[in-house]
């Protein structure tokens, strides 16, 4: 059996350099506002290449404060693709905005710049560009349409630990970025995380006042906050972790590349594609196929794990029904969520695994 993920082989390779720092952060009680969040929030800020990292509780609240800091405020209309993990959009709705739905280019899954500049209106005040899956929205572009009209850019970069746009790290091309360090992401902590980039002294201020109840000093408030600060045991893990990073988006890239060898012929099977401006980090590797439930079933019976990112585009989930979206206003984004499948991904794979995964692969697609 391929599984589609095992964290637990990571998890073995680096347990007693992660128990250490779990212990010392212990030893010292260092669990709030700790220097191992800030000395974390200053090495993936560089990693990065962005000026500011401010931690916070988890990606969601990374969105969600980041789109706070940069004034979106009730009834704002912000951008976000179709085709993505809901987070995104609920960030949107949560600050009191109202997420517009644009679809998705078809190679690279991330939003469609043109679609971008037909969706703005008046109210139209941020977009949310997603680098999904591990490959980079197409920033050029998308940064055109916001200067030319004023819209402040967000990249969500949850997925997107080690991707590249145009030889340049992702997370300070726009005004802010919302990054998850959610266990399974390719960095990963041992609970939930977050953090927002930035390269504003003023937005980094801020976000630093909203995580933190407004607090400036320990009695006083100057603004209603909130409470989402990222812990120390979260920040010594993902201090660990990252010095890893690197190397384990390498041995991604050299599965996909191997399942670009073993598949790449296969009539019947789309494979994931890495456009000319990216470096694709493989978060997850998503294909395509007709008759997707059945050759999922089959794949699973056989033993090649697999999953669906993600089964319902956003403007047809019913927590969005209210905004009126049906079925044909994203028509890549909703012929993609009957087709798309993710196979089994993680830099600890096998290059046998990998074979392994792709035979079955070959057998079921080519039996359809
Ligand atoms: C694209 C995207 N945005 C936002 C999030 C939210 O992150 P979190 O689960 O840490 O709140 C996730 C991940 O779960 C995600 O994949």
């Amino acid at each position: 059996m391929v599984p589609l993920i095992d964290l637990k082989i990571q998890h073995k390779s680096i347990a007693s350099e992660v128990e250490a720092a779990i212990k010392n952060v212990c030893e010292n009680t260092a669990f709030i506002l700790s220097d191992e969040m800030k000395a974390f929030e200053a090495e993936f800020a560089t990693y990065c290449g962005a000026k500011h990292g401010v931690g916070v509780a988890n990606g969601t609240e990374a969105l969600f404060l980041a789109l706070l800091a940069l004034g979106i405020k009730q009834g704002d209309e912000v951008i976000v693709p179709a085709n993505t993990f809901i987070a995104t959009a609920a960030a949107v709705s949560h600050a009191g905005g109202v997420p517009v739905f644009v679809d998705v280019d078809p190679e690279s899954y991330c939003i469609d710049a043109a679609g971008i500049s037909k969706a703005v209106t008046s109210k139209t005040k941020a977009i949310m560009a997603v680098h999904l899956y591990g490959h980079p929205a197409d920033m050029d572009p998308i940064m055109d349409v916001a200067r030319a009209n004023g819209l402040k850019v967000i990249e969500d970069c949850a997925q997107a630990h080690g991707t590249h746009y145009k030889g340049k790290q992702v997370g300070s091309i726009g005004d802010a970025s919302g990054v998850s360090f959610y266990p399974s992401k390719t960095l990963g902590a041992y609970g939930d995380a977050g953090m927002v980039l930035t390269n504003s002294d003023e937005t980094a201020e801020q976000l630093k006042l909203l995580r933190d109840n407004g607090r400036t000093s320990w009695y006083e408030h100057s603004i209603i906050g909130y409470n989402s600060r990222l812990d120390g045991i979260q920040s010594a893990v993902l201090r660990v972790k990252l010095k890893y990073l690197d190397k384990w988006v390498e041995a991604r890239r050299a599965h996909a590349k191997k399942y670009q060898e073993l598949l790449g012929d296969l009539a019947g099977l789309a494979l994931a594609v890495e456009k000319p401006y990216a470096r694709h980090s493989y978060y997850v590797y998503v294909v395509r196929a007709d008759n997707r439930d059945g050759v999922m079933a089959q794949l699973k019976e056989k033993g090649c794990g697999c999953g669906i990112h993600y089964p319902v585009p956003l403007h047809l989930q019913p927590a969005y029904a209210f905004l009126g979206g049906k079925k044909g206003d994203h028509p890549v984004s909703e012929a993609y969520a009957q087709r798309i499948i993710s196979i089994p991904m993680f830099p600890e794979l096998t290059e046998d695994q990998v074979s392994e995964a792709a035979g079955i692969i070959r057998q079921v697609i080519s039996g359809q």
